[in-house]
C-alpha cells in the first residue's frame, strides 16, 4: 500500500486503496469519488459532519485551535488592520490589493450601489411587516431577471460584474427593507460614503432633515462584516455552491443562500439570541433556561451556543465580546442589562459539566445581536446584517465554483429506506 492511500477492507474480504488528498494545512482527506463505480457502494454521513464538498484555496478553519483564515491571513489581524472593502478585494482575488487596486476595486463597489427603479416596485408588494430576509432572498433572486443578460458563466468579466453588484447593491435592498417595515421613504445611497457610512444612511436618513453619520456605528459595522464575510463550506455557502452547480443564474445561487442563512441553526440565531436573552430577563433566571437547554425532553437549545466546526472557541465571539465592551462604553452606555445577562450567561454555561463535555462555547452569534441593539439597528435585521458580511464570501465561492474546469453539478445519493418494489393496488381494493 501506497503511503497516501487508505485501506478499506469490505465486508467479503476484498481490500481497496482509496487515496488519500492533502491540502496545505488540515486533515488529510480520503477521496471517495471511484468508491461506487468500482464497488458498488456509497458513504453515508448526514449532516456532511466528516465530507469535505469540494476544493477550496479561499478559508481555513482549524475547529480545535480556535483558528480562521482568510487567504491565509489570521481573521484576528485582518479585524484589526483591515477594512472590509478590502478583505472583500482578498477573498474574491486572493491577494491582499496594492494602493490602486484597492483604489479602483472601492470606486467600482461605490458605483453599482443604485438598482434599478423597477427592482423598487417589489417592495411595494411586500406587507408592511414581511420579515427584512424575506424581502433581501426574494429582490436578490429577482435580479437574476434584471441581468441575465450579462450573465455569461463561462465569462470572467461576468462573473466579476457579479460579484460586485451582489457586493454594492445588497446594503441598498436591505436597507431598503428596513425602510418598508418602518414605513419611511426609500433613500438612495451615497457614493462619496463609503460602504458602511453609506449602508447607515440609507438605512437611517430621513428625507426632513440632515443624517449625520455615526463614525462609531460604521467602524463597528466595518468589523462585523469583516468577521462574517467568510467561514468555508457553511451551510449557506454550500447552498449557493450547490444550486450554482446546475449552472443556475448565480444571483438565484444567493438568493438560496440567503434563505439557509436564515434558519436559527445558521445565521438566524442572531436574532434568536437577543430575543432569549429578553425571555430569559434576569440573572435570576439562568438557571432554569441552561436546566431546559440540558434537557432532551425539551427542545430549547442556548442560542448563540456550540459550532459545528470550532469544538474550543470561536475566534469571531472572542473578538466580537471585547468589541461589545469597546462600543457600549464609547457610546456611553452605563446602563448594558442585556451585555451583562449575556456574560453571566456565558460564565454559568462554560462552568456547566453538559457543555464542558460537548465542547459548547459561544459562537460568532452570541454577542453581535447586542451591538446591533447598541447601534439602533432593530432585531429582525440581524440576519440580514449577517448577509451583508457574507455576500462577498458566496461571491467568493460561487466564483471559485464555477470556474473549476473539474466542477460537476452537486448530486449525492442517499441510503433509500422505503418500501421495496410493490404493486398498484386500484383504490377500491385499498
Ligand atoms: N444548547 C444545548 N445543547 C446543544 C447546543 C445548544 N446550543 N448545541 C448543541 N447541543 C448539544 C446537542 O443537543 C447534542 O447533544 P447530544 O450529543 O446529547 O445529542 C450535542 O450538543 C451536539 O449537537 P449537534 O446538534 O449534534 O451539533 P451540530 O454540529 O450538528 O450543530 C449547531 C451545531 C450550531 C447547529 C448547534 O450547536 C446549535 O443548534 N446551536 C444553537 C444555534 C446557534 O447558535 N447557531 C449559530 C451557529 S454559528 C453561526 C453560523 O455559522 O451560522
Amino acid at each position: 500500500m501506497s503511503q497516501d492511500a487508505f485501506r478499506l477492507i469490505s465486508p467479503n474480504g476484498t481490500e481497496l486503496e482509496l487515496p488519500v488528498r492533502t491540502g496545505t494545512i488540515g486533515p488529510e482527506v480520503i477521496d471517495v469519488a471511484k468508491l461506487y463505480k468500482e464497488q458498488g457502494v456509497f458513504t453515508y454521513d448526514p449532516g456532511f459532519v466528516s465530507t469535505g464538498s469540494c476544493e477550496s484555496d479561499i478559508t481555513y478553519i482549524d475547529g480545535e485551535q480556535g483558528v480562521l483564515m482568510y487567504r491565509g491571513y489570521p481573521v484576528e489581524q485582518l479585524a484589526a488592520k483591515s477594512s472590509f472593502i478590502e478583505v472583500s478585494y482578498l477573498l474574491l482575488h486572493g491577494n491582499l490589493p496594492t494602493t490602486s487596486e484597492l483604489e479602483k476595486f472601492e470606486g467600482t463597489i461605490r458605483r453599482h450601489t443604485m438598482l434599478n427603479e423597477g427592482m423598487l416596485n417589489f417592495f411595494k408588494g411586500f406587507r408592511y411587516d414581511a420579515h427584512p430576509m424575506a424581502m433581501l432572498s426574494a429582490v436578490v433572486g429577482s435580479m437574476s431577471a434584471y441581468y441575465h443578460s450579462e450573465m455569461d458563466a463561462s465569462n470572467p468579466d461576468h462573473r466579476d460584474i457579479f460579484a460586485h453588484r451582489i457586493l454594492a447593491k445588497l446594503p441598498t435592498i436591505a436597507a431598503a427593507a428596513y425602510k418598508l417595515n418602518t414605513g419611511q421613504p426609500f433613500i438612495y445611497p451615497r457614493n462619496d460614503l463609503n460602504y458602511c457610512q453609506n449602508f447607515l444612511h440609507m438605512l437611517f436618513a430621513v428625507p426632513a432633515e440632515p443624517y449625520e453619520i455615526d463614525e462609531v456605528a460604521a467602524e463597528a459595522l466595518d468589523l462585523l462584516f469583516i468577521l462574517h464575510a467568510d467561514h468555508e463550506q457553511n451551510c449557506s455557502t454550500s447552498t449557493v455552491r450547490m444550486a450554482g452547480s446546475s449552472g443556475a443564474n448565480p444571483y438565484s445561487a444567493i438568493a438560496a443562500g440567503i434563505s439557509a442563512l436564515w434558519g436559527p441553526a445558521h445565521g438566524g440565531a442572531n436574532e434568536a439570541v437577543l430575543k432569549m436573552l429578553e425571555e430569559i430577563g434576569d440573572v435570576s433566571q439562568i438557571k432554569k433556561y441552561v436546566d431546559k437547554a440540558k434537557d432532551k425532553s425539551d427542545s430549547f437549545r442556548l442560542m448563540g451556543f456550540g459550532h459545528r466546526v470550532y469544538k474550543n472557541f470561536d475566534p469571531r465571539a472572542t473578538i466580537i465580546r471585547d468589541m461589545c465592551h469597546k462600543i457600549l462604553q464609547r457610546l456611553d452606555r452605563k446602563d448594558t442589562p442585556l451585555f451583562d445577562l449575556a456574560q453571566e450567561l456565558e460564565q454559568v454555561a462554560l462552568k456547566d459539566d453538559y457543555f464542558i463535555e460537548k465542547n459548547l462555547y459561544p459562537n460568532v452569534d452570541f454577542y453581535s445581536g447586542i451591538i446591533y441593539r447598541a447601534l439602533g439597528i432593530p432585531t429582525s435585521m440581524f440576519t440580514v446584517m449577517f448577509a451583508l458580511g457574507r455576500s462577498v464570501g458566496w461571491a467568493s465561492h460561487w466564483r471559485e465554483m464555477i470556474s473549476d474546469p473539474a466542477g460537476k453539478i452537486a448530486r449525492p445519493r442517499q441510503l433509500y429506506t422505503g418500501p421495496a418494489q410493490r404493486d398498484y393496488t386500484p383504490i377500491e381494493k385499498r
